[in-house]
């Protein structure tokens, strides 16, 4: 999905800035997919665990939306257009559909478990596309957003790694 490159004093070469532009966005399809799982599952999760779980996913879609703003806006800065519609998230995301059919606490932490494994690999990989396209700043933000996601992955991972 091209968009125009606009003018702007940024010293990073105008390829640099269009490789990561294109990443960027990749990144920001996947982020709203997964802002809005997070959301899917605060909503709808039942069962035992129904209070913690549901704050814990609506911490998961706030912790998300503040990265979202920054891998979009960081776009801008480089003279790009942030893609973040509605249309274009269905159309780039990689993650797989929420199910729309579960209930249980198990069944969302698995759901959110992996949807956050799969972004949090991606972004990953982005550090290194990044790193090697020639924007370290970039590399930053996607190190900052991994570890953050990593983070989130834990927290509700952790319901499902013990049994009592
Ligand atoms: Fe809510």
């Amino acid at each position: 999905m091209k968009t125009t490159l606009l003018k702007t004093q940024n010293d990073l070469p105008k390829k640099v800035r269009s490789k990561v532009i294109e990443l960027l966005n990749q990144n920001l399809a996947e982020i709203l997919d997964l802002g809005l799982q997070a959301k899917q599952a605060h909503w709808n999760v039942k069962g035992p665990h129904f209070i913690g779980l549901h704050e814990l996913f609506d911490k998961v879609a706030e912790e998300l939306e503040e990265f979202t703003d920054d891998i979009a806006e960081r776009a801008v800065e480089l003279g790009g257009v942030a893609l973040g519609t509605i249309q274009i998230v269905a159309k780039r995301s990689r993650l797989d559909a929420y199910p729309l059919n579960i209930a249980s606490g198990k069944e969302h932490v698995a759901a959110l478990s992996g949807a956050l494994a799969k972004f949090g690999a991606s972004t990953r990989a982005a550090i290194d596309t990044a790193s090697k396209a020639g924007d370290a700043d970039t590399a930053d933000l996607f190190t900052e957003v991994s570890r953050g996601v990593d983070k989130l992955l834990w927290m509700v991972e952790a319901h499902a790694q013990s049994k009592d």
